[in-house]
């Protein structure tokens, strides 16, 4: 069981906030296939506070999509403050401050992972957080292991990390990688395991490098975090809740069939329909889809169809042809971590 504040999950690997991925559709589809918690897309601050579409769209949370979070971007304390009390009035269980972000616009606008440069700021922002936030809900980080390599960096995450907990964050997630590194070199999970003897009982959830079940379970062996998120692993395959499901209850674990594979991207598919208008829809889906390609037998046709459908009706071709029902189609056999762990046998004795 990982319990954030007042937010108890039973499967401990949630879906990560993803920009440009963690939209209802997506959301709504790993929920459906065993995720018990959801982060939405990052937001800038400034957005949510500002009236108008995007704010009503931001603030208008499906029954059906619960419980979910609301991550907050932005560089100036007040503002982050009024943004995460109108995230709390629109229904998000869980605000969630980002002191990760590494993209260049971002962090020469002061936000996202510069802030792990400037703990005073940080801890501001955290504070007016907190503040705003009121005990409604709980309020949470998400954090890189530092800006970058250096001594200096790394007194900073603690300090923010420290001072976060002790200004009442429920939790706080860490990617092993800096700001820096941004997505070059692996996670590092020797750093989380650090942090996670440094805060004791305090609630840490890992981040980095999750691309399987097998990969989950092992980071919460390795490393002893209480939670994961779940990122680039999840896209085009929201199998994989189900799969940490199985393996962190000592159940062998089987890839998801063709007709499975088909019925996930429909009902992602269709949600995104309902979304966006369909020039807009078959864009979104698309990259989904060529990430759904990994999961089939015949994976390197079926990505190459994904690519060359150029808008929504050709996507549904690729459905009819490549997802055909009364086509009988190779045995799919699973990416390559959980095939070594099913090899291995692990299953049973994680
Ligand atoms: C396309 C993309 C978008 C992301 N968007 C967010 C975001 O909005 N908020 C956030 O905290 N992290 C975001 N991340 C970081 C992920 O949540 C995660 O920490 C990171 O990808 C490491 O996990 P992975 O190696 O298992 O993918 C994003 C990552 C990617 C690749």
């Amino acid at each position: 069981m990982l319990k954030i504040g007042s937010v108890e999950i039973a499967m401990p690997a949630i879906q990560a906030a993803l920009s440009g991925f963690s939209d209802r559709p997506m959301r709504v589809v790993a929920r459906r296939y065993g995720a018990e918690f959801a982060m939405a897309e990052v937001v800038l601050d400034e957005l949510v506070t500002r009236k108008g579409k995007l704010r009503d769209r931001l603030l208008k949370i499906g029954e059906d999509d619960h419980p979910i979070g609301g991550q907050l971007m932005g560089s100036r304390p007040e503002q982050f403050g009024e943004a995460a009390s109108d995230l709390v009035e629109g229904g998000y269980d869980l605000v969630d401050i980002n002191f990760g972000c590494p993209v260049k616009k971002v962090l020469g606008r002061c936000r996202g992972g510069f802030l792990l440069s400037e703990p005073g700021n940080a801890l501001a922002i955290v504070k007016a957080v907190v503040d705003a936030v009121g005990g409604r809900r709980p309020v949470t980080l998400k954090m890189r292991r530092g800006f970058d390599d250096s001594e200096e960096s790394e007194r900073n995450f603690f300090t923010i990390l420290d001072g976060a907990f002790t200004l009442g964050a429920a939790a706080i997630t860490v990617h092993g990688r800096t700001v820096k590194q941004r997505y070059i070199g692996p996670s590092n999970w020797d750093f989380l395991a650090r942090v996670k003897r440094h805060v004791g009982t305090r609630t840490i959830l890992g981040s980095g490098d999750l691309f399987t079940a097998g990969a989950v379970v092992r980071m919460m062996n390795e490393t002893g975090v209480d939670g994961v998120t779940v990122a680039r692993g999840a896209i085009g395959n929201p199998f994989i809740f189900r799969e940490c499901r199985e393996l962190l209850e000592g159940r062998a674990v089987a890839p998801p069939s063709v007709a499975e594979q088909r019925e996930a991207i429909e009902f992602q598919f269709g949600e995104t329909l309902k979304l966006y208008d369909p020039v807009r829809a078959g864009a979104v889906f698309r990259k989904f889809g060529i990430a759904y390609a990994d999961l089939h037998p015949m994976r390197a046709d079926v990505r190459q169809a994904f690519i060359n459908a150029k808008d929504f009706e050709a996507l549904r071709d690729v459905l009819a042809v490549w997802y055909d029902d009364r086509r009988e189609w190779p045995p799919v056999t699973p990416r390559e971590g959980l095939r070594d762990l099913i090899a291995a046998g692990a299953a049973c004795n994680i």
